[in-house]
């Protein structure tokens, strides 16, 4: 067990505005990072044994024929008890989330505040508009069970959303994205570099940035640009400034704005990327930004989408039903849609050119040594460490037999073994269908 514990909330990387965080709340961010990994390790196993040896059986018993769809799938598995048990669980963790990052910030709001003021007062790489509308959508629910969702402002220049939202990151990745919290930003550059080695974009636009976290990895690796962080979310964008500008980040602007309703020069970015982002949007918005997204873009510029796979022919309708679950149960509204929507068809309807279009993927880019994602270098107790060696060169240093779902052993250039999540999908062994659904990218007509 010692080996998959994910690393200690106090490894987690801080920065000059990082919340303190006292013992009890540590605990509790430790707990329930690590109840997260229990129930996707331990309890979640047992959902499937409910679908194959009760709900579908049942099913077929009843009317006569076999489940066919996603929806019927979760119509069934809804009376089922242990599914009932592990949904609420999860619910409940999330909730659980949110509340702990909430009471680490909100105790300490005024200081926050106060402090990301001395870095955003005056600076003309903050654009807030206090007049910008919060898309509909977005405004609609309380995103994965965030009070008040990313935008929302109880006092005057509020940073609680962005503030919560970095502080809790930890517990809903448990631990997998990186001492920053940068995973997704730093692999997306690793895969650019791999891919156009002679890229050298001026112009970088990260559309639906949050706090940038996955935004300053680009700007790092091509300090000659002009990064421009977009958020809907006031709090968003006040504190991934003041965080960007605390870690010494000054080529990124941070702009508080629809991306549907941008005003920024047509044809000035070489480079448009989201992340994590088109799942927060909906049917409509998806359409008109992408839109805007082509006209925003310079002739023979990048775009690069990283987010949610599809469904492909081969994912089985018991995954389709669990990927499902944030739609019904964690306040992501479009989830579901994104996952059968064509968004090749999209891009194409947004004036991209089909034959431009293609997939890639890359290893996860966690740092090595500090902060391994499951090393049992980084566990709670010394004791567990002792199997581990030395810290800082390796990473996973359990068997095989006791990697967590989702990861696999590969073998680096160095030999050494590394490991990726499932979010960051080795490319090599995709399906053609999985390919094409993990990172849309497309080059706008030049
Ligand atoms: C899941 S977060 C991802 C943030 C960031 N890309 C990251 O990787 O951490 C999605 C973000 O999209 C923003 N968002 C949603 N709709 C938007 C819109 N129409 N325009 C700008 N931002 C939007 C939300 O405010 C939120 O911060």
């Amino acid at each position: 067990m010692a080996n998959t514990l994910p690393p200690t909330y106090d490894r987690n990387g801080r920065h000059p505005l990082s919340p303190n965080v006292d013992h009890d709340e540590i605990a509790r961010f430790n707990f329930l990072t690590n109840l997260n990994v229990h129930i996707g390790q331990r309890v979640s196993p047992g959902n499937r044994t409910a679908f194959e040896n009760r709900v579908s059986p049942k099913y077929k018993r009843e009317t006569g024929h076999p489940l066919e769809t996603r929806q019927q799938v979760r119509d069934a598995m809804k009376k089922d008890p242990f599914y009932q048990c592990w949904a609420a669980l999860r619910r409940n963790t999330m909730e659980q989330r949110q509340q702990a990052g909430r009471h680490v910030v909100l105790r300490q709001l005024d200081d926050l505040i106060e402090s990301a003021k001395q870095h955003n007062d005056g600076k003309e790489t903050l654009n807030i508009d206090s007049s910008a509308e919060v898309p509909p959508y977005l405004a609609a629910v309380d995103n994965h069970c965030m009070p008040g969702s990313y935008y929302t402002e109880i006092v005057p220049d509020d940073v609680l959303a962005g503030a919560n939202y970095e502080t809790g990151l930890f517990i809903t990745t448990a631990g997998s994205m990186s001492s920053k919290g940068d995973g997704g930003g730093r692999s997306i550059v690793n895969f650019v570099r791999q891919r156009f080695p002679d890229f050298s974009p001026k112009r970088i636009l990260d559309l639906g940035a949050g706090i940038g976290s996955n935004t300053l990895p680009l700007a790092e690796a091509f300090p000659d640009a002009e990064v421009v962080a977009v958020d809907a979310g006031a709090p968003m964008v006040r504190w991934g400034h003041a965080r960007a500008q605390a870690l010494g980040y000054d080529n990124v602007r941070f702009i508080q704005a629809d991306g549907d309703s941008l005003d920024l020069d047509p044809n000035s970015f070489d480079w448009v990327q989201t992340t994590m982002f088109w799942h927060e949007t909906s049917t409509s918005a998806i359409h008109g930004m992408m839109e805007k997204v082509h006209a925003l873009m310079a002739p023979g510029g990048l775009f690069l989408n990283v987010e949610q796979p599809n469904f492909t022919p081969e994912t089985s309708l018991f995954d389709q039903f669990t990927r499902d679950w944030d739609a019904w149960y964690n306040t992501e509204p479009f989830w579901s849609k994104l996952h059968v929507m064509d968004v090749f068809d999209v891009m194409k309807t947004a004036g991209f050119s089909s034959e431009k279009m293609f997939d890639g993927g890359t290893e996860a880019d966690i740092e090595r040594g500090q902060f391994q994602p499951w090393s049992s270098t980084v566990s709670r107790h010394k004791a567990e460490s002792k199997e581990s060696g030395d810290a800082k060169h390796n990473a996973y240093k359990g068997s095989d037999s006791t990697l967590p779902d989702g990861m696999k052993r590969v073998e680096k250039s160095d030999n050494k073994p590394w490991y990726r999540t499932s979010s960051q999908t080795d490319i090599n062994n995709m399906t053609d269908t999985q390919k094409k659904n993990y990172i849309r990218t497309g080059n706008k007509n030049g």
